[in-house]
């Protein structure tokens, strides 16, 4: 082999090591990992399986909310909530059928909502105004219609 080949070949295995140990290193040493796929739930028992056999929007502390919701073609259920500037919303959610988004804009909320899985985010709304919710994974003919608003007042 050429002397040059062997060299590009121990510099790009070397880098593929390095980046798989720091990436490692960061999920499992740091808890860096995205906290996802722990928890799991039958996708066709949705609507009788707590919290999900209730959605909706409940206050468990001050400025503090959370939002259990379900997601399905081509709907957020409930949609358009409500909270007062300053909360904290915790969101739980599920799918009833396909993947989901779950984005709201202006904000660092951007969650893949699957069948099977329950999602958990949390956002602290501090301004007023009305953010526009997005599915944001193509889920069938009305994908595009697939939105609701979460209102800051
Ligand atoms: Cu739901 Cu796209």
């Amino acid at each position: 082999m050429h002397r040059a080949e062997e060299i590009w070949l121990i510099l790009s295995f070397g880098m593929i090591i390095g980046f798989m140990l720091l990436t490692g290193y960061q999920t499992f040493v740091e808890g860096m990992g995205p906290p996802s796929h722990k928890e799991t739930i039958d996708p066709q028992k949705v609507d009788e399986t707590a919290p999900f056999d209730n959605p909706g929007i409940t206050q468990i502390g001050e400025n503090e909310y959370e939002v259990v919701m379900t997601l399905e073609v081509f709907n957020f259920n409930p949609g358009n909530i409500e909270v007062p500037a300053g909360s904290t919303v915790h969101f739980t959610l599920t799918s009833k059928d396909v993947v989901h988004g779950f984005q709201i804009a202006e904000t660092n909320v951007n969650a893949m909502v699957m069948p099977g899985y329950i999602q958990k985010i949390t956002q602290k709304f501090d301004k007023p105004g009305e953010y526009l919710v997005l599915c944001n994974e193509y889920c069938g003919a009305g994908h595009q219609m697939m939105s609701t608003t979460i209102t800051v007042k």
